[in-house]
């Protein structure tokens, strides 16, 4: 066994998938299924095994309020789903690569695909709390990565194309079966943990975003690295900073994700009974 440059234990995630066959059974998962702040209970809507991330060493504590720190391994509509209740963010433990392991486990038990979901603030004149957004692609304003001190070429990861266009077709297919609007948009990771400022929103939305939130993109950097094909859906809590009179604010962030959690779960439903 041996350590690599960010601490990571190599073939820990092999053990922690052996553990997790142990406990949920052999068959692979089609799909990885990370929830953001608001949105843990989705992982109750999995028949399943469910594995608090206590009893899985190295992964995180899931200390932000809102999320369920557990792992359900299960099926949802016909497809064997595993579900993140809950994500670490870099501005919890300064670390870039903080989902490393879970990913690496990930992939480890079998899954394909990673379905990213998040809580966001709306700079879209078209985009209000309780609508969903699917990112068509990102902009990383944190200036970090999480594949620094990887010390393989495998961290050179193309990044055209990372939210992938069949999950994306996919995902809006089933938005359209169920009637729910579903606009594509550009989504800036902002490191927090403090929210923007109103000028920092302004020069987010002028570099071409839509939407802005403190997650998610190291995931995306991270699935390709590990050669998962991803996508991922954003449900608006809040107009920016700046953007309209209401305090922005945790509380509000938690308070009106389940707006577009119950549609979020609907075209998730949905697309996992056609996947
Ligand atoms: N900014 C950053 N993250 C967020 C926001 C926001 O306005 N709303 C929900 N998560």
């Amino acid at each position: 066994m041996s350590r690599n440059v960010e601490g990571n234990v190599e073939g820990k995630a092999e053990d922690l998938a052996a553990l997790i066959r142990d406990r949920a059974g052999a068959e692979p998962p089609a799909f990885g299924l990370i929830l953001g702040s608001g949105l843990g209970h989705l992982a109750e809507a999995v028949s399943g095994v469910a594995i608090d991330y206590t009893e899985l060493p190295g992964f995180p504590h899931a200390g932000v309020s809102g999320h369920n720190p557990k792992l359900v391994i299960g099926d949802l509509e016909g497809t064997r789903v595993a579900v993140f209740g809950g994500r670490a963010h870099y501005y919890e433990s300064g670390r870039g690569d903080a989902m490393r392991l879970p990913l690496e486990v990930l992939k480890a038990l079998g899954a394909h695909s990673l379905i990213l979901t998040n809580a966001a603030g709306s700079m879209h004149p078209d985009l209000d709390p309780g609508d969903l957004m699917l990112l068509s692609d990102h902009i990383n304003f944190s200036g970090l990565n999480p594949l620094i001190g990887e010390p393989t070429d495998a961290r050179f990861v193309p990044m055209t194309e990372a939210h992938d266009p069949g999950l994306r077709s996919a995902l809006k297919a089933a938005a359209a079966a169920e009637a729910i609007p579903l606009m594509e948009g550009v989504y800036a990771w902002y490191s927090g943990p403090s929210f923007e400022t109103p000028a920092e929103i302004r020069a987010i939305r002028t570099l071409g975003a839509d939407a802005v939130g403190m997650s998610t993109v190291p995931e995306v950097i991270l699935a390709r690295f590990l050669g998962l094909k991803v996508a991922a859906i954003s449900t608006i809590t809040n107009k920016a900073a700046g953007l309209s009179d209401e305090k922005i604010s945790h509380e509000h962030t938690k308070a009106m994700a389940p707006l577009g959690a119950a549609k979020l779960e609907r075209i998730l439903r949905r697309f996992l009974g056609t996947a």
